[in-house]
C-alpha cells in the first residue's frame, strides 16, 4: 500500500515526502508544478505531473500504486493573491479539492491528512488560539481551507472517511535537501534571508504600531521538519483506527517581526536593512497557537522550531541554493 502526497513538490510537501521515504514508506507524488519544483522530489520516487482535479488521473494513480492514504497539501496559498483573485482560490482549492476527495473515495481511500491553516480563525477571539476558537476567515484563502475542513467532516459522517485537518501556523526552516523556494515570496523568513544574501537591498516591515511589545506583529513559527513529522504521526494515528480531528500545529510561542530580523542578523552575520511601511489590511497583531492538543492526540513535540535553529537551517539551504531549485550546487 502507498501514500499519495498531493503538492509533494512544494515546500512542506517535499519535506514530508523526504521523511516518509526515509522511513521506508511507499510514497507517490501528484503535483501540477505550478508552484512546486521537480527537483524537490528525489528521482526514485514515483511522480505524476497533473492536477488534483483530474479525476481520471487520480483513479489511475490510486489503482496503479494501491493508494490507501493521502496527504493533501496541494493548494494555492497566498493570502493577498486570494483577495485579488478569489475565483482562482475557490476553483483550485475548493472545486478541485471536491473532485479530488470524490476520486479518492471512489478508489476506496478512507484516510486523509489535510493541510489547513490558522487563517481559518481570521481575527481570533482568543490568543493563544485553541482549536475550539470560532472560525471566521478574513480572506478567500482562509474560506477555501475552511470549506475543505467542513467537506471532510461531512464525508466522515456520510462515508466513513477518516481525516486529520492540521492547522499550521507559520512554516519555516529547511532540511539539508529541501527548502523554501517560492516566486513570488510573501513569507518573512525567506525574505529576511534574501536581504542578508544581498539579493534584495532592503526588507519591508509592514506596520510598527501594533499592540505588541515592539509594535510589530507576532507569529508562531514551526520548523518544516517538525511539521513533516506531525503528518507522519497523523497517518499513524489514522492507520491505527484513530478518530478524525482538527489540530493546531504551532509551538505556543511567538516571535515578533523585529525579533526574527534581529535573530537573522546574528545567525547570518549580515546586515538586514529595513524600511517601515504601512500595515497590511487584515494582518492580526498576534497569531499564536494553543498547541497542547496536537501533543496530546499525536504525541507530537516540535524539536527544531526555536528561531535560531529555523534560521540556521534555512540559511544553510539558501547559501547552497542561492537561486532556489534552479541552482542546485
Ligand atoms: N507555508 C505555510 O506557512 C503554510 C501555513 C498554513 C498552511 N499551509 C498550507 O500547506 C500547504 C503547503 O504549503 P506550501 O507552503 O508548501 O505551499 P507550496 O506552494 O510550496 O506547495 C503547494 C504545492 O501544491 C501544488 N499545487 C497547487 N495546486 C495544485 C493542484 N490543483 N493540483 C496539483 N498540484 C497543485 C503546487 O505546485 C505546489 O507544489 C498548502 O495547502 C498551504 O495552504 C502552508
Amino acid at each position: 500500500m502507498a501514500i499519495l502526497v498531493s503538492g509533494g513538490a512544494g515546500y512542506i510537501g517535499s519535506v514530508t515526502v523526504e521523511r516518509l521515504h526515509a522511513k521506508g514508506e511507499r510514497v507517490v507524488v501528484l503535483d501540477d508544478l505550478f508552484r512546486g519544483h521537480r527537483g524537490a522530489v528525489e528521482l526514485g520516487i514515483p511522480f505524476h505531473k497533473g492536477s488534483v482535479g483530474d479525476r481520471e488521473l487520480v483513479a489511475r494513480i490510486a489503482a496503479e500504486h494501491k493508494i490507501d492514504a493521502c496527504v493533501h497539501f496541494a493548494a494555492l496559498a497566498y493570502v493577498g493573491e486570494s483577495v485579488a483573485q478569489p475565483a482562482r482560490y475557490f476553483e483550485n482549492n475548493v472545486e478541485q479539492g471536491v473532485a479530488f476527495m470524490g476520486a479518492l473515495l471512489a478508489a476506496g481511500v478512507r484516510r486523509v491528512v489535510f493541510s489547513s491553516t490558522c487563517a481559518t480563525y481570521g481575527e481570533p477571539e482568543q490568543v493563544p488560539i485553541p482549536e475550539t476558537c470560532p472560525q471566521w476567515p478574513v480572506n478567500p484563502y482562509g474560506w477555501s481551507k475552511l470549506f475543505m475542513e467542513r467537506l471532510l467532516a461531512s464525508y466522515d459522517v456520510a462515508h466513513g472517511l477518516k481525516f486529520m485537518a492540521l492547522r499550521y501556523f507559520n512554516a519555516a526552516g529547511a532540511t539539508e535537501r529541501n527548502g523554501e523556494d517560492h516566486e513570488p515570496e510573501s513569507h518573512l523568513v525567506p525574505n529576511v534571508l534574501n536581504v542578508a544574501l544581498g539579493q534584495r537591498p532592503v526588507l519591508s516591515v509592514f506596520g510598527n504600531r501594533y499592540p505588541t511589545p515592539d509594535g510589530t506583529p507576532i507569529r508562531d513559527y514551526v520548523h518544516v521538519g517538525d511539521l513533516a513529522d506531525a503528518h507522519i504521526l497523523a497517518l499513524e494515528h489514522l492507520r491505527s483506527g484513530g478518530d478524525s480531528d482538527f489540530l493546531n500545529l504551532g509551538t505556543g510561542h511567538g516571535y515578533s517581526v523585529l525579533e526574527v530580523i534581529e535573530c537573522a542578523r546574528r545567525v547570518t552575520g549580515h546586515a538586514v536593512p529595513i524600511r517601515i511601511e504601512g500595515p497590511r489590511p487584515g494582518d492580526p497583531a498576534r497569531l499564536v497557537a494553543d498547541a497542547v492538543k496536537a501533543q496530546r492526540v499525536l504525541h507530537w513535540k516540535p524539536v527544531a522550531s526555536e528561531m535560531t535553529s529555523i534560521l540556521q537551517s534555512q540559511w544553510e539551504w539558501r547559501r547552497k541554493h542561492p537561486q532556489g531549485y534552479g541552482s542546485v550546487q
